[in-house]
């Protein structure tokens, strides 16, 4: 086909062609909070609830990513602000596809989530502050981690000797303390759909 001859024909198809092919609006989910605040369980619950609700979103956490596209990436704030930046790279990719992410990362502070913010676009961007006490984190310690770090045998652990800022002005805040994983999972769910309905 000479294309010249149809000036008019787009042979790039854009991101409300997949939305619509999806029947949903793309959207970064953004989980920040401590390492066993609970954000990859509930990421992986609300996956499931949003594809029996026909939703298509992929999870994107530690397990992904730093075992691959930042293996090479340490816990240093230089390193973590690398991982940041080129997990956000990644879910801007997914949100122009019309793709739903949930991402799990510490993202330990506001100046990284901030370029994760700018490099997704601002209203792509749905910061979700997964809010647990350290204390209860550490007697958590579902990967044996806070042991190690108290121990000094990892150094520059989150909450231990790395610090952690909360939001400020999330788009909303889950208190793992105080609610189960299953009411965290439905309040994540219900805040996000008018977000994500088409
Ligand atoms: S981030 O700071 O760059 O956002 P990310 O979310 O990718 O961190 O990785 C955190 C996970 O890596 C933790 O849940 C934990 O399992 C593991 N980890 C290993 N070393 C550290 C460390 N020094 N601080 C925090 N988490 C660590």
């Amino acid at each position: 086909m000479n294309l010249e001859l149809h000036p008019t024909f787009d042979r790039l198809l854009k991101r409300i062609d997949f939305e619509q092919k999806l029947s949903q609006q793309a959207k970064a989910i953004w989980l920040t909070g401590l390492s066993g605040s609970g954000k990859t369980t509930i990421a992986q619950g609300l996956q499931k609830k949003l594809w029996d609700a026909g939703f298509f979103a992929q999870v994107l956490d530690g397990d992904n990513i730093r075992t691959g596209i930042s293996n090479n990436l340490d816990f240093s704030e230089k390193d973590r602000q690398e991982n940041i930046r080129r997990i956000a790279e990644l879910t801007k990719l997914f949100v122009h596809t019309g793709i739903i992410t949930i991402n799990c990362f510490i993202s330990p502070t506001r100046a990284i989530r901030s370029q994760a913010k700018e490099i997704i676009g601002r209203e792509d961007f749905l910061e979700i502050y997964i809010k647990a006490s350290l204390d209860q984190c550490e007697k958590r310690d579902v990967k044996g981690l806070y042991k190690k770090a108290r121990k000094g045998e990892i150094k520059n652990f989150t909450g231990i000797d790395s610090m952690y800022e909360a939001p400020n002005n999330p788009f909303l805040t889950i208190d793992t303390d105080q609610l189960n994983v299953e009411n965290s999972i439905n309040k994540l769910f219900n805040s996000i759909l008018p977000q994500i309905n088409l």
